[in-house]
């Protein structure tokens, strides 16, 4: 194959490879950096704004409003680039040599907190929301504490998976 030929194709491979991880790591941190500011921020800010409980969750619904699909696409673009980084020389499952247990341990943890945080949104997505809507103002104050607590087992799953990413590949070998 002429030089120039297999320079293009070299660049081509690293651009993919660039472009997984890109989707990877940016989903994955614009999943944590949403939560933390929608469970740390929003919510207890516009609380304080609105004087009126219900005023503040016609705010909040329209907020979230139609956001599930789009949230369900981030999630599994991200699993869709963890699957191809699994397969991807240089990134890829670790099988052999002396780090390949921790290496495997640490991949097994991030599917299981991916799990974790997904099924963390199904539960809201399709569960809390729907009884945070017609709840009434004497159930409101419980679902909302549940609200946050499933948040920040959110946001510590996927932060610890983000963690957990850049560990595996310092410890890859
Ligand atoms: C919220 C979920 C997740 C976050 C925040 C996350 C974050 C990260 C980060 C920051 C890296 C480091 C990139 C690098 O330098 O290679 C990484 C690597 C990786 N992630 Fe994830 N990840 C998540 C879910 C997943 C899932 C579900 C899988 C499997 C399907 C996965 C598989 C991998 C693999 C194979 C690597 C490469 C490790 C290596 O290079 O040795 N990740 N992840």
């Amino acid at each position: 194959m002429p030089p120039n030929v297999l320079a293009l194709e070299t660049h081509l491979v690293r651009l993919s490879e660039a472009s997984v991880l890109a989707v990877h790591v940016l989903g994955g941190g614009i999943w944590v950096g949403v939560m933390v500011f929608s469970i740390f921020v929003l919510h207890p800010r516009a609380e304080q704004h609105f004087k009126r409980d219900a005023d503040f969750e016609d705010f909040i619904f329209t907020v979230v409003h139609g956001a599930r699909w789009k949230v369900v696409a981030g999630m599994v673009g991200i699993l869709a680039s963890g699957v191809g980084l699994s397969l991807w020389p240089g990134h890829g499952i670790v099988s052999e040599g002396p780090t390949a247990g921790l290496w495997l341990g640490i991949y097994a943890a991030k599917l299981a907190l991916f799990g974790l945080a997904a099924g963390c949104f199904a539960y809201v997505s399709w569960v809390l929301w729907p009884r945070r809507t017609f709840a009434t103002p004497e159930e409101l104050p419980a679902i909302k504490a549940l609200f946050w607590r499933v948040g920040v087992v959110m946001i510590l799953a996927n932060a610890t998976n983000l963690v957990l990413g850049i560990a595996a590949h310092v410890w890859r070998s």
